[in-house]
């Protein structure tokens, strides 16, 4: 499609520059006026991250002018209330510098609807809001809804929304989106009946359901890494990889979130969700084009070519920190932490060997883990090649040579390192493994933004590109259904606060001959 001619920027020569017309993805993209409507104000992740991203998206110059934040919550509160709140949220987690001329403009159009999710009287009020803020505030029906709410409530915010058809695109005149949190169920018989509920209310299209780590500039850079450049892509295979790690560990242990992590774990905190779409996104084909439509056929495809391990005693390891030592100071155990029964028994780590069967990846295991309170927070992708099928040194030149490897380093330290063995200065022939690195911060002037400010963004866009679909979130539940089933009646192995996980999960690499990455 051509972009209209008044949409092209014109050169200051006055004549229209082809590079830079209305679909150039260089220039800030700006939505069309309407609300975002958020479920859950008081919740941790509203303070910490989605109020800041409208903050910092304002502050950017990226929400329209006719921007509307609407907080509905179970609070008595009066005119003001959570204006106050939603400013101690910016300015306590913004990313972006704080101007009190970015807040008051959009102080000026934040609302609050007081009510519980049960109460139909306060759904009618919301309702009727929405409609006076196309005449007060010129949102022309568009609005956006975020349940920042537990997943047991999902349906009853639902239901409500399909009685007083705030979901209607029709009826309001305008788009209605929903935006639904992870984790999406609980297993996929409960997933599919929330996406078929979801389905039912929205129409499927304006459903966005959010992985965060699709949101982060590294996880994007893969797609770049890969299909933009000629050099990786031929070695990206059986061929030449000898096995892949994608490892999400973080040294913080459950906080303050008993209630929600003790239900759910760390395989259906992160692994379903987090490192199966670092997995889709390392192991997928090459879209046809760069679109959510393009790019999800591909994500799905190697999703359900994804395999349990046939051996799971031996390939599927899940523990639960006790107490120990980080960063010098004493760390409680899980089970010692506020509102954690005594004798639970929910994995705080989780460690799995998949297998993607495909022809590009047949026989290379892929390794996942995912843990709380290890020695520090990193997230990386490690790509494992195989040795040089033959080395015309002597064993001793070569003894200090590892596999080649390509680390994407997704955080902290954004960035990629190749490691590769090289000469050692001197009379002899010694080859030892050497890097070489790329980091964000020193290649780029501007820092990335949040992982929720570019999800945010693209939800009021209607930019469906970095969003799971549901045939992705079914495709991941089928092979973690089963993990959790052979882990249903099982203790999980101990591993001291401040240690790399369970020995368990040593011994499942030294059985296949190879280690984990300590990063
Ligand atoms: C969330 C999990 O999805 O991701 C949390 O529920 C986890 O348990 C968090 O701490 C980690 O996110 P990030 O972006 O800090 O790696």
């Amino acid at each position: 499609m051509r972009a209209p001619e008044s949409a092209k920027v014109r050169s200051l020569a006055g004549r229209a520059n082809p590079l830079r017309d209305a679909r150039d993805r260089r220039l800030p993209r700006v939505p069309e006026p309407c609300a975002l409507v958020v479920f859950g104000v008081t919740g941790d992740l509203a303070r910490k991250k989605l109020l800041p991203a409208i903050y910092d998206l304002a502050n950017r110059g990226l929400l329209p002018a006719n921007f509307v934040l609407l907080g509905f919550a179970r609070r008595d509160w009066g005119h003001g209330d959570f204006e106050d709140l939603a400013k101690q949220a910016a300015k306590d987690h913004a990313r972006t510098p704080w101007r009190e001329a970015t807040w008051s403009r959009l102080a000026g159009n934040v609302r609050f609807v007081p009510g519980s999710f049960d109460d139909d009287d306060a759904f009618d009020r919301l309702a009727d809001a929405l409609h006076e803020l196309s005449d007060s505030h010129g949102i022309q029906g568009n609005a956006a809804f975020y349940l920042s709410v537990p997943p047991a409530a999902f349906p009853t915010v639902l239901k409500q929304m399909q009685r007083t058809r705030m979901a209607d695109n029709e009826a309001s005149g305008g788009w209605r989106r929903v935006v639904v949190e992870k984790p999406f169920g609980h297993d996929l018989h409960s997933a599919r009946e929330l996406n078929e509920l979801v389905d039912s209310v929205f129409t499927p299209d304006d459903v966005f359901r959010i992985d965060h780590y699709l949101g982060k500039e590294t996880v994007q850079n893969i797609l770049a890494l890969r299909f933009a450049n000629m050099l990786f892509e031929p070695v990206w295979n059986s061929n030449c990889v000898d096995s892949v790690q994608i490892t999400m560990a973080e040294d913080v242990g459950i906080g303050t979130r008993a209630g929600f992590y003790d239900e759910t774990g760390a395989a259906r905190d992160v692994l379903q969700n987090h490192l199966f779409q670092l997995l889709a996104l390392t192991a997928m084909e090459e879209p046809v084009e760069f679109s959510a439509e393009a790019i999800q056929i591909e994500k799905l495809k190697v999703l359900r070519a994804v395999k349990p391990p046939a051996d799971m005693q031996r390939y599927a390891v899940r523990g639960q920190y006790d107490q120990g030592w980080l960063a010098g100071e004493r760390a409680a155990g899980y089970r010692q932490e506020k509102d954690v029964p005594a004798d639970s028994t929910t994995e705080t780590y989780a460690a799995v060997r998949l297998s993607v069967e495909t022809r590009r990846w047949a026989g290379v295991p892929f390794y996942l883990r995912t843990g709380k309170r290890l020695p520090r927070r990193v997230t990386e992708i490690a790509l494992s090649f195989r040795c040089a099928p033959h080395l015309p040194f002597t064993a001793t030149d070569t003894a200090e040579l590892g596999h080649n490897q390509l680390v994407i380093r997704v955080q902290p330290d954004e960035g990629v390192t190749l490691k590769f063995g090289s000469k050692v200065p001197g009379s002899t022939m010694e080859v030892r493994d050497v890097a070489m690195d790329f980091l964000y911060g020193e290649s780029f002037t501007e820092s990335s933004p949040e992982a929720y400010e570019r999800l945010v963004l693209d939800v009021l866009i209607g930019d469906a590109t970095l969003f799971p679909r549901n045939g992705e979130v079914e495709a991941s539940w089928l092979v973690v259904d089963p993990l959790e089933e052979f882990w249903a009646d099982q203790q999980p192995a101990m591993y001291r606060a401040g240690e790399w996980g369970p020995k368990e999960a040593d011994d499942m690499l030294a059985s296949d001959g190879r280690r984990w990455r300590r990063p």
